[in-house]
């Protein structure tokens, strides 16, 4: 039995922006039911304090950073180490930047603060709680594996760093250096330099035991100059060290499950596939989407960001719905995404085809996933994605572009795969209007033979994504690294 301590910036339902959220709330209750203790450390944001009102103080300690007070509590089964520090951490909204989505000025203080609390859990902070082995996520806890190199002499902790996106470095300017202590020698190009900056995420790549991508895809392709984001070189040595490996999410099965779904408007099966329907039609009630017509309705939930790749649904828009599609979108970020849905909104050409929600709303998104035929997600670039394997759950036909983990859990409805009936879904390769099309013209011809629809739901909704496997790879890695000098 390991001794595992999750160090993240979000968790599942407290605190959510993203995935991240759902795999730091989910992979520990898979862990814990595996055997293995573990606890999670988060700074003390608003919505984790109200969360875990009950705890005890485990430390009062004077840091770089000013005073803190470590508490300790717990979240159902899940012990929960909060940060609570008022003068960092205690900001309304998003736990990375302000109202107007500007970064915080002080991010380099308050999650190289996280990472050095981390590591100071392993060299014994919590006299009756050591951790044997350090699971960081994305850049906000990759300082952790910088300060346990630092202080390698003090504790026998491994580390593991899951990239849960490249694209966001954690770069501050070097001059911080000294005020969160790491020494200059650290920043190097092997270290924690890029470009002339401090990046906490390379600090998590180059100093972790191990990196794990969220999808074994993602793994491979941030080894190449596309979409390696100028880590390829040390992410190619590190693969070819046999350090870098892809372990796909799961789903949490107590969250998300169309015959459990306490949000939706009535729970279905793979049996009694028909109840679907209902959902549908409150969906489109709800939304002033016309309940006669017979066409797909296709979603998105997600935010708005270049990497989901909506301006190529923006493209084909108007065909989806003169083909007689509807189209909903739930999804916050970008203005002039946003702008640009509106304005389809606004057209009355398109008047109960079309309806946007703009916004963060967790229940709507369970609404949605029932209600809609078709899940879609073109992304340039995914670590993993979490929607699709809600979709595939919920007989929500996911139509994907082929990459990162979207590759990995979506099958397409080409002949030859629906003849071996393995399909689950639609997947494009090309990241362009055409690709987009051809896999839109294929679900609109599918939808045309109701029978074959059905049987494409029945296999997506029969496909397994649960935490248990991964949580088991893990469990497999963190043995295999602990026996690794
Ligand atoms: P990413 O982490 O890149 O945003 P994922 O597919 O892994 O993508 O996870 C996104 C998570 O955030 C899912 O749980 C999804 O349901 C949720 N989500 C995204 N946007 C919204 C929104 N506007 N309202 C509610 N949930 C959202
Ligand atoms: C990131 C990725 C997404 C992944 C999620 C959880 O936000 O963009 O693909 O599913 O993290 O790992």
């Amino acid at each position: 039995m390991k001794k595992i301590l999750h160090v993240c910036a979000e968790f599942y339902p407290l605190l959510k922006t993203g995935g991240l959220a759902d795999v730091t709330g989910a992979l520990p209750k898979a862990q814990i039911k595996l055997g293995d203790q573990v606890r999670v450390l988060i700074p003390g944001f608003p919505a984790i304090k109200a969360g875990i009102k009950n705890t005890n103080i485990v430390k009062n300690v004077d840091t770089y950073a000013g005073h803190v007070t470590l508490l300790f509590g717990y979240f159902e089964d899940i012990g929960v180490y909060i940060i609570d520090a008022p003068h960092l951490y205690d900001r309304p909204g998003s736990p990375y930047h302000d109202a107007n989505q500007n970064d915080y000025s002080d991010n380099y203080l308050r999650f190289a603060l996280l990472g050095w609390i981390a590591s100071e859990l392993a060299c014994g902070l919590d006299y009756f709680w050591q951790p044997d082995l350090l699971h960081c996520h994305d850049w906000h806890a990759g300082l952790t594996c910088a300060y346990l190199n630092l202080k390698q002499s003090s504790h026998h902790a491994k580390s593991v760093f899951t990239i849960h996106n490249l694209a966001y470095h954690g770069s501050f300017n070097r001059y911080h250096l000294s005020q969160i202590q790491i020494p200059e020698s650290y920043f190097n190009v092997n270290g924690l330099e890029y470009h002339g900056q401090i990046s906490y995420l390379k600090a998590g790549l180059f100093y972790a035991d191990h990196i794990t991508a969220v999808s074994p895809t993602y793994a491979k392709e941030i080894t190449t100059p596309e979409l390696g984001n100028g880590f390829e070189g040390l992410l190619k040595t590190r693969s070819e060290q046999r350090r870098l490996s892809g372990i796909l999410n799961g789903i949490d099965d107590e969250v998300w499950n169309p015959t459990s779904d306490s949000l939706i408007a009535a729970r279905y099966s793979k049996r009694k596939l028909d109840i679907k329907k209902t959902d549908k039609y409150e969906l489109q009630r709800e939304f002033n989407l016309d309940v006669e017509s017979n066409g797909p309705l296709f979603c998105v939930i997600s935010r708005l960001t270049e990497q989901k790749g909506l301006d190529l649904i923006l493209s084909l828009l108007p065909e989806i719905l003169d083909r007689g599609g509807q189209f909903i979108l739930l999804g916050s970020g970008d203005n002039k995404l946003q702008q640009a849905f509106s304005e389809f909104v606004n057209n009355p050409q398109y008047s109960n085809k079309i309806a946007v929600y703009f916004g963060y709303n967790e229940e709507l998104s369970h609404r949605i996933i029932a209600g809609a035929d078709v899940f879609m997600m073109p992304s340039r670039f995914e670590p993993c994605g979490l929607t699709q394997l809600y979709a595939l759950k919920y007989g929500t036909l996911p139509l994907v572009r082929r990459t990162g983990g979207l590759a990995d859990t979506v099958i397409d409805s080409t002949d030859e795969n629906l003849d071996k009936k393995i399909s689950t879904g639609f997947s494009f390769i090309d990241c362009n209007e055409d690709g987009l099309r051809y896999a839109v013209n294929r679900a609109f011809q599918l939808w045309q033979t109701q029978q074959v629809w059905r049987s494409l739901q029945r296999r997506a909704m029969s496909q397994q994504f649960s935490w248990q496997d991964s949580a088991r790879k893990y469990q497999q890695l963190y043995y295999a690294i602990s026996r690794k000098l």
